[in-house]
Parts: structure tokens; C-alpha cells; sequence
């Protein structure tokens, strides 16, 4: 039994879920939800960063590596725990991923209690970025603005992102990868990052193992990054192989790099590293049974050469 994370957070809730007889979806859920609830991460659920307009919009993944199915959401206002909703989806629906509006609905339905995700503190450093920094004289006009997406353009901080990852093995061999988010501060409204699109910010095949991602979404979404480190430990290379070619695709992206991503991967044998498609070597946390914290693991970098 193992269980991986991008960040320092939630994973003993996660491992005494798995002690507690729980399942590798069930400990991925309860480590992404104890991080929606945590306001000392302010890139995911509770807390997280708003879009341009001030509004708190999240994502999320799941995916069960055993029967590969799968469940997202994105775009998910007013609701603190889109990892769970991601879960109902994969569970109650023929469909795995739903967006917006019908994705909150879809919560109502499920029973999932309405929160404002929008935090005061949060709420002041939004303000503070638009107003002192930007120069915009009435936030509250914005939501009329004829050219949002040049306003989007200059607020959007790649600084204020946040992502947290969650792969888990459990005592059966069975692997589940989760991704949770509230994505880039000031975005256009309804877009989406890799974390709630199968196979760019998560996957998971306990054939193989699973991998899941954070940093700038759109990069992993154009070479499906994910995937890619699965598909390679498929095709026979060990983890540490499969993360480097995965960072490669990243850095065969010459056009729009607009940051580094790190790719965060688990085996089917429970070994685990990171990687980063930039300069400067990434760390993640994990815990197994016989530990009584998370400890934190330094990874590897594969940097980006010009041209
Ligand atoms: N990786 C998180 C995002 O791009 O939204």
C-alpha cells in the first residue's frame, strides 16, 4: 500500500483510509477532499484562486486503474469537493465528464451541499492583482467588458496555480489516480486546464501504473502527458525513463511555453518519482503503513534547451 502526492497535504487522511479496509479510490477521494477543504492551499476547492471575474471555478479527475473508468468535471462553481463529484460521475452516469452548469446540477442532484468557494483573503489578493497591477478602475464592470480576454491575458499569473495530485495503490494492487483544482487565478471564464482531461493531468492502469500532473495545464494537454508516461512503462521503459520521455514531449514544445509542468508518477511495483520540465528538480510526499508521516522525495528535472 502506498499513497503519493504532489503536496505535503491530506496524506495521512488517505493512508488511514486505506487502513481502515478503504479502497485506492476511496483513499485517492479522501486525500483530494482533506486539500479542498485545507485553506492553506489556495490553488484547489475551498480558498482556491478565482477566474478574472472573481469567480471560483474548480476541477477534477478520477480514475480507477483497474476498470479504467473514469470521471471529471470542470468548470464547477459553488461546490467544495469536485473530487467527489468527479467520483459520482465515474459511478452513477454512462457518461465520465461533465462541465458547467449541468456539472452542478449533476451535484445538487447527488446531494452536495452548496459552499462559496470564494475566500476573503483570496478575495483581496484577486482585487489587489486587477486593480493595483492591472489598472482596472471597476472590478464589478468587468463582467461587461467587450474584450475580457485581453484583460484575462495580462492578469492570468501562472504563479497562482495550484494543483494537487493523488495516486494511491492499495492492499488488492489496485491503483486510482485523482486531480483536484481551481486552476490558473484570473482565467478566461470556462477554461480548462489538464487537471480535469483524462490522460493530460491524470491516468491510471494497474497493468502498468499511473501518473498525474501540475503546472501549466495546456501544455500537458497538447502532448497528453499522463498517458504518455503510462503508454511508455507499457512499452517497457522503467519509471524513471518514462517520466524523462514524457518531459521531453514538454520541451518539444517551442511554441506558447508558458511554464514548466511536473509530472508526478507511481509504478505497479509502488516505486514513485517526480519530474520537471524545467531547470530546477521537484519534490513530492509520500507514506506506506509502517509510516507515522508523510515524507518528501526529490525528484528529477529535465531542462528545457532552446531551439
Ligand atoms: N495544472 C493545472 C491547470 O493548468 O489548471
Amino acid at each position: 500500500m502506498i499513497v503519493v502526492c504532489s503536496g505535503p497535504y491530506g496524506l495521512e487522511e488517505a493512508m488511514k483510509t486505506l487502513k481502515n479496509g478503504g479502497s485506492a479510490i476511496d483513499a485517492v477521494e479522501a486525500g483530494c477532499r482533506a486539500v479542498e477543504s485545507d485553506l492553506r492551499d489556495t490553488g484547489v476547492g475551498l480558498g482556491g484562486a478565482p477566474n478574472i471575474l472573481g469567480v471560483v471555478e474548480l476541477d477534477a479527475q478520477i480514475m480507477d486503474g483497474k476498470t479504467l473508468n473514469a470521471g471529471m468535471v470542470g468548470c464547477v462553481s459553488g461546490y467544495e469537493h469536485p473530487i467527489s463529484i468527479a467520483r459520482c460521475v465515474m459511478e452513477k452516469l454512462l457518461h465520465v465528464f461533465l462541465v458547467g452548469k449541468g456539472a452542478e446540477r449533476f451535484a445538487s442532484e447527488m446531494g452536495f451541499e452548496k459552499t462559496e468557494l470564494l475566500t476573503d483573503s483570496m478575495r483581496e489578493i484577486w482585487l489587489k492583482r486587477l486593480c493595483e497591477e492591472i489598472g482596472v478602475a471597476d472590478p464589478a464592470a468587468l463582467e461587461a467588458h467587450p474584450e475580457l480576454w485581453r484583460m484575462s491575458k495580462w492578469a492570468t499569473d501562472p504563479y497562482k496555480m495550484g494543483t494537487v495530485n493523488y495516486l494511491v495503490q492499495d492492499a488488492n494492487g489496485d491503483i486510482c489516480s485523482g486531480v483536484s483544482t481551481s486552476g490558473w487565478g484570473w482565467k478566461y471564464p470556462g477554461r480548462l486546464g489538464d487537471s480535469p482531461v483524462l490522460g493530460a493531468g491524470g491516468y491510471a492502469d494497474n497493468r502498468y501504473g499511473a501518473a498525474a500532473c501540475t503546472g501549466a495545464g495546456e501544455m500537458a494537454i497538447r502532448v497528453g502527458s499522463a498517458r504518455s508516461v503510462v503508454v511508455y512503462m507499457k512499452m517497457g521503459l522503467g519509471i524513471e525513463q518514462a517520466v524523462r520521455e514524457a518531459l521531453r514531449d514538454l520541451n518539444d514544445l517551442h511554441d506558447q511555453r508558458i511554464g514548466g509542468v511536473n509530472v508526478l508518477a507511481l509504478d505497479k511495483d509502488g516505486n514513485h518519482l517526480v519530474g520537471n520540465s524545467g531547470d530546477s528538480p521537484p519534490s513530492h510526499w509520500y507514506m506506506t503503513p509502517d509510516m507515522t508521516e508523510p515524507a518528501q522525495k526529490v525528484g528529477i528535472c529535465e531542462p528545457y534547451k532552446k531551439g
